[in-house]
């Protein structure tokens, strides 16, 4: 272990000294990295872009077989060929025309109403062809050509990218060894434009970094997942008896990360590839993550993932690890199931949210909420997410434990709630028995209520009509759904209705109205089933337990509907 430990300092130095980072990259990179002084601030738009799991693949034919990964051959009768803009509800991975018509279509649409972007990973193809096995090189290829696009798109405008590290963008798929390494050296040169100098040296030994996307204000953390990822066996999964191991680094880093971003009295998004569920984190890991997430409740605005290509959020709940460990249960049985079932996810959540207590026995400081965005490949529709928070409230500023906290039942910690378990010789060397620091819970806080940087809603939106689609006939963006109750939609009806112009001007739409349809600019409607299912006020946590409550409610069947059918796309295995 010691010999292990001298062995990365070592090379962590050799890795700094031969990139000569600290004496050449201030000249290259203006201080901050992506903070090009020789561009004017933008002026907030007050919406930022999801986008995850594009999956490039440069092997795609048009007009081949899905069963041959769209690489080859010609479809059975009946089934759909390989289109021009890719294959929908299909294992087949992305066209380049796609990735590029969805760059354009950003560019063209989207650039100048949004403030940053985060991009969680899988940037090269995940196929399984056996004639075409994966190789590093290709990996990094394709990574590079995204990262390019990402760059002339938006960085070039002064727009921040966050990417994260997919389980696809290493070789062999799902595993990565402690850092540094080849991968963090490598993904330091493609990523040159999005992490920011002073993150250089962290982001070497873990892949991991943060960027103040708002100065002083909003910072997005990029998460290594892959070293809480229980598919990858190079790493131990944060057990508590072993303070090195990569996955406890990056914990102790981030801990560090929220107390500093904290003390300055901003707030953070955590963003990474895999999702903090217990069917994806090592157990030790996931329980660390839940820990943070609570503990730093007041600090972080939401969690944003990608991986599963199916839309869900899940809840992260402290409660949950309060109950023995269930053998029948564990997250490997899950993950297998998930693997061979995808309909099985709905199933899991739905039992979940089903056991989300009633409003009035609901402790909110117990609950952090995860965003799981569907991919741009299209493994059902391809599609994205544009999120829009709050930028004219007032600021929340955490105070002093015990000051504006209520002390007494209100401050706990995890070892409060694990409580009986840690009695349990089993559990008393575990994590969940070990975190003792007080939470800072605010029912004030930007994640509880709405106030400035708030999320408010999403807009999500997907390519229909993909498998017609020729090179001359292009798929069309289309909103598939949106967050948001109507009314939202239209903050200054009256102005709008009235005509006046300068006056509706004036007010910042949650979503610029010529992205919505049609029949949702007019301001006088004021419900829609198709595209406004859900009438979410915002995107704090009371929301989203409230409508988790909705959808394990045995009646609310039809909104469980457009939930599965969101989840699936329609189509697949819905
Ligand atoms: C995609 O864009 C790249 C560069 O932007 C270009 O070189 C390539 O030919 C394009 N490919 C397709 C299939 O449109
Ligand atoms: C464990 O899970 C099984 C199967 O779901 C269930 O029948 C059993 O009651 C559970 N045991 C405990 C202690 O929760
Ligand atoms: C932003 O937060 C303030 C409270 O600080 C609230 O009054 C305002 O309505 C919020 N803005 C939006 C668009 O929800
Ligand atoms: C629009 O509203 C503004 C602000 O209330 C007002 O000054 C202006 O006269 C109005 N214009 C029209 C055409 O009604
Ligand atoms: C909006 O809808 C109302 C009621 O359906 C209709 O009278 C009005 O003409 C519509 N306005 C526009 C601009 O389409």
């Amino acid at each position: 272990m010691l010999q292990l430990r001298i062995l990365q300092l070592v090379l962590l130095s050799l890795v700094c000294g031969v990139l000569g980072i600290p004496a050449q990259a201030p000249l290259v990179i203006p201080q901050g990295g992506i903070d090009d002084l020789t561009k004017p601030r933008r002026k907030l738009q007050g919406r930022f872009l999801h986008i995850t799991d594009m999956h490039p693949d440069p092997h795609y034919r048009v007009g081949s077989s899905a069963k041959k990964a769209c690489h080859r051959g010609k479809p059975k009768e009946g089934k759909a060929a390989a289109g021009f803009y890719g294959l929908s509800y299909s294992d087949c991975d992305s066209p380049y025309s796609l990735t590029n018509y969805t760059f354009e279509y950003l560019e063209r649409e989207w650039v100048d109403d949004i403030d940053f972007v985060i991009w969680t990973g899988d940037s090269a193809r995940h196929d399984n062809d056996r004639r075409r096995p994966r190789t590093t090189a290709e990996i990094y290829a394709l990574n590079r050509a995204m990262a390019k696009r990402m760059e002339e798109v938006f960085v070039r405008r002064g727009i921040p990218v966050v990417p994260s590290i997919g389980n696809n963008d290493v070789w062999p798929h799902n595993i990565m060894m402690p850092g540094p390494n080849s991968i963090t050296s490598e993904f330091s040169s493609i990523w040159r434009s999005f992490v920011p100098f002073p993150a250089y040296q962290v982001f070497q030994r873990g892949g991991y970094f943060s960027v103040e996307v708002i100065p002083n204000s909003v910072a997005v953390i990029s998460l290594n997942t892959m070293y809480f990822y229980d598919s990858n066996t190079a790493v131990g999964g944060c057990e508590h008896s072993d303070p090195q191991d990569p996955g406890n680094l990056e914990l102790d880093w981030l801990e560090v990360q929220l107390r500093l971003f904290r003390d300055r009295k901003m707030q953070v998004w955590l963003s990474g590839h895999v999702p903090p569920s217990s069917r994806n984190y090592f157990p030790e890991c996931h329980v660390r993550y839940v820990e943070l997430s609570l503990r730093y409740q007041d600090t972080i605005l939401g969690h944003v993932y990608g991986h599963m290509n199916m839309d869900h959020f899940f809840l992260l709940d402290a409660q949950a690890l309060s109950r023995r460990h269930n053998a029948s249960l564990t997250s490997g049985n899950e993950a297998t199931v998930l693997k061979h079932n995808k309909k099985e996810l709905y199933r899991l959540l739905l039992q979940e949210f089903g056991d989300v207590p009633k409003a009035e026995n609901l402790d909110h400081d117990n609950y952090g909420v995860v965003n799981v965005a569907p991919s741009l490949v299209p493994t059902y529709l391809p599609s994205f997410r544009i999120f829009a928070y709050n930028t004219t409230g007032e600021l929340y500023e955490p105070g002093q434990l015990g000051e504006d906290e209520q002390p007494g039942p209100a401050t706990r910690s995890m070892r409060d709630i694990a409580g009986p378990l840690c009695h349990d010789p089993e559990y008393q060397n575990t994590w969940r028995c070990q975190l003792t620091q007080p939470w800072h819970s605010n029912p004030k806080s930007p994640s509880r209520t709405n106030a400035l940087w708030t999320p408010l809603g999403f807009a999500q939106y997907y390519l229909p009509g993909l498998d017609g689609a020729t090179e001359e006939d292009s798929p069309k963006f289309k909103l598939e759904y949106l967050t948001f109750p109507v009314h939202a939609l239209h903050p200054h009806a009256e102005a709008e209705e009235a005509e006046n112009a300068t006056l509706a001007r004036k007010f910042a739409y949650p979503i610029p109205k010529r992205h919505l349809p049609r029949s949702l600019r007019n301001s006088t409607v004021t419900k829609s089933k198709k595209y406004a299912p859900y009438g979410l006020a915002d995107l704090t946590i009371p929301s989203w337990t409230r409508l988790a409550r909705r959808l394990g409610r045995k009646k609310g069947k039809t909104l469980r509907q457009r939930f599965k059918e969101f989840m699936y796309m329609g189509g697949g295995e819905a």
